[in-house]
């Protein structure tokens, strides 16, 4: 359990990974302030987060709306109150669009990252776990991906990452006392088993589950595989799905080697399964949970995508002490159980 003194700003807090994690923190008895825009989430997430906390753990929360890139708006969060650590969420994160714009992605993702870093040190708030992704790997020579491989982004969102990592690490290096970990994850799916949480993309989604999401309730008629000429077990590409509630723990973890160990500096994590799990093998586990057949069409590959990516976990298992719980399945069966009682996502009447 946490010193209930302990508070934590949360970034990006309404969005997929930050509700699941906020209601994690509350239940471990952390306060939490969330900070979000709404650029792609709703209030409702975070109504759903106090429902779930319950009265009493809902009291601990708070909630600013405010945009990263507005750092006199970043600024009034931090002056209103005293924070332990941030755990920094708060990005855009979708790869074609990043190549369409990359100027979105790099005055969103930089300057939201540098205006928090400069906030954070001003109010001497210097420990950080910072939202990163198996993107910086681009495609790897070698698979698992180790934390050591050189960065190899191929698109402008991953170099953000990219980017965010290098200047945690000369922050850190300029100033000793900040304490930064880097999680990156892989592929996160999945729901909170009371289906109150989930992924809820504004438009088309560009990811796999939520796409599937959406065909399985109706709103899209097809999947379309990108991609089935991959040299893989059955041509489509292979990815590391990894729950978002194991995602959520990882966080608490790595929260708490923040406040216990004094030789962090900057530090990357893996945060996946290490098992890689083909398009096709995902959509008929996805079909076995929901018992719908999902219509699907072998598409050309999607430019910018890998063949094969998944992590090496020994890192963050020894260092972390962190274990993934979950498998395919029962990512499916919560992505489901999320889909079929919230067809339309957080709005529920349309
Ligand atoms: C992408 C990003 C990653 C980010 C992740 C979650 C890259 C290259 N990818 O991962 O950084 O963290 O999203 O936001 O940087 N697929 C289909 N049909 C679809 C959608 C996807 O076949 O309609 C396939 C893709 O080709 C891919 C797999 O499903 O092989 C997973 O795709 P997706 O969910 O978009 O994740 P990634 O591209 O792996």
């Amino acid at each position: 359990m946490a010193s209930s003194e302990q508070h934590i700003l949360v970034t990006g807090g309404a969005g997929f990974i930050g509700t699941h994690c906020s209601l994690q923190l509350l239940q471990e008895g952390y306060k939490v302030s969330m900070i979000d825009n709404f650029h792609n989430s709703v209030m409702e997430a975070v109504d759903s987060v106090k429902e779930l906390a319950g009265p009493k753990l809902a009291e601990k929360l708070q909630f600013h709306k405010a945009d990263l890139r507005k750092i006199d708006e970043l600024e009034k969060v931090f002056s209103q109150n005293k924070y332990d650590a941030v755990i920094h969420f708060g990005a855009l994160k979708a790869v074609a669009e990043s190549m369409q714009h990359p100027f979105r992605y790099f005055e969103n993702n930089l300057i939201g990252t540098i205006n928090l870093y400069q906030v954070m040190s001003k109010y001497n708030v210097k420990k950080m776990v910072f939202s990163s992704s198996a993107t910086v790997y681009g495609q790897p020579e070698k698979i698992p991906c180790v934390e050591n491989y050189p960065y190899m982004p191929m698109n402008p969102y991953g170099r953000s990452k990219v980017y965010c990592e290098e200047m945690g690490k000369d922050i850190q290096k300029a100033d000793p006392e900040w304490r930064i970990i880097s999680l990156r994850y892989f592929n996160p799916v999945g729901a909170h088993k009371s289906s109150k949480l989930g992924e809820d993309p504004k438009g088309i989604p560009n990811n796999l589950m939520p796409y599937l999401h959406q065909v399985a309730v109706g709103r899209l008629p097809e999947l379309n595989v990108y991609g089935h000429d991959y040299p893989t077990k059955d041509g489509s590409a292979v990815r590391d799905y990894i729950h978002v509630m194991d995602l959520a723990d990882g966080h608490i973890a790595a929260l708490k080697k923040l406040f216990t160990a004094q030789d962090i500096g900057f530090t990357a994590y893996n945060l996946g399964t290490g098992q890689g799990t083909s398009v096709l093998e995902m959509v008929a586990a996805f079909e076995k949970a929901s018992g719908k057949k999902i219509p699907v069409k072998l598409s050309p590959r999607r430019p910018g995508d890998a063949t094969a990516v998944y992590a090496a976990t020994d890192k963050a298992q020894k260092e972390l002490g962190w274990k993934p719980k979950y498998g395919i399945e029962e990512m499916c069966r919560d992505q489901w159980n999320w889909a079929k009682n919230n067809p339309m996502g957080y709005q529920k009447k349309a």
